[in-house]
């Protein structure tokens, strides 16, 4: 596996095999877990060659929020991403000019609602630094997890409406046995934080079963989620019924495909996570 810290190195590297490789590329923050070695495995499946970045992208962080605590473990990060079999690593430093960004992207409607209403900015920050990663990188796939689906849906779009030769790829989200979908933020959950997280699970699975016997009332499927949330005492920001690909609310479960998306506060943590609501009676 080769190592680049620059966007001069890693197109000088990759430059020589554009004309006989595919290339699929990563992009992540680092503090890699199982659910980022998925992605890289799908990844490998899909191209000859495989790119991983390790970049925690100052812009799409709020001013209270954690850029200056979130997890750098690179080496470990470096070591796992070698026994997955990643061809190139680029870590660089920074990713925009010293005086700051000028030039930012911003997808209408899909920003603003769910994590973008709370978290003004972030989806911009993000559209912003993949589109920067996949101007560098030139992949011919992406690979995103459905883990961060408003993120997929919003990258997807921001791929056809920019006609970016890139095939973007949704990886399923990796969970832990009892549930919990991996994050690198899980590590700050205390034991009864991480006890009290397991309902965020528990309650999108528990509407995907009332779903299944034909029940679709958006208030009692999430009625039905809300009572898991409030006894494990969990502080819920959002819990919404959307639309897979447009992110529009929905008035009534029916035959187009949904989501049912959740964000909730356990402690100081934000989590996040959500699954397809599917109407099968
Ligand atoms: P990060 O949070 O490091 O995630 C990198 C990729 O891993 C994303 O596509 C995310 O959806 C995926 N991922 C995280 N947890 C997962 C899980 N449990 N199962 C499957 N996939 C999972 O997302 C970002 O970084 C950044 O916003 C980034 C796209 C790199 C831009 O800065």
């Amino acid at each position: 596996m080769r190592v680049a810290h620059t966007p001069a190195e890693i197109r000088s590297q990759l430059k020589p095999l554009r004309a006989s490789k595919s290339i699929a590329f990563v992009p992540t923050m680092g503090c890699l877990h199982k659910g980022h070695l998925s992605l890289i495995k799908k990844a490998k499946a899909e191209a000859d060659i495989v790119v991983v970045s390790i970049y925690v992208n100052p812009l799409q962080f709020g001013p209270n929020e954690d850029l200056d605590r979130y997890p750098r473990t690179f080496d470990q990060d470096a070591r796992l991403c070698a026994e997955a079999g990643v061809d190139f690593l680029f870590h660089p430093a920074t990713l925009y000019p010293k005086s700051g960004p000028k030039v930012t992207l911003k997808v209408e409607e899909l920003c603003d609602c769910l994590c973008g209403a709370s978290r003004p900015g972030h989806f911009d920050g993000v559209l912003t630094v993949v589109n920067i990663l996949f101007n560098i990188v030139q992949p011919d796939i992406a690979v995103f997890g459905e883990k961060d689906w408003q993120q997929l849906a919003i990258i997807r779009r921001m791929v056809a409406d920019l006609q970016m030769p890139i095939e973007i790829i949704g990886s399923q989200t990796i969970r832990e046995a009892d549930g919990l979908a991996k994050s690198s933020r899980n590590r700050y959950l205390s034991d009864n934080n991480r006890r009290q997280a397991i309902a965020l699970s528990r309650a999108l699975l528990a509407m995907q079963r009332l779903a299944a016997t034909g029940e679709s009332d958006i208030e009692r499927l999430k009625q039905e989620a809300n009572t898991i949330l409030t006894t494990a005492s969990v502080d819920t920001e959002y819990l919404d019924i959307r639309g897979a690909t447009s992110l529009k609310s929905k008035r009534k479960l029916n035959k187009q495909p949904a989501r049912v998306f959740i964000a909730a506060k356990v402690g100081n943590t934000r989590l996040i996570d959500n699954m397809p609501l599917e109407l099968t009676s």
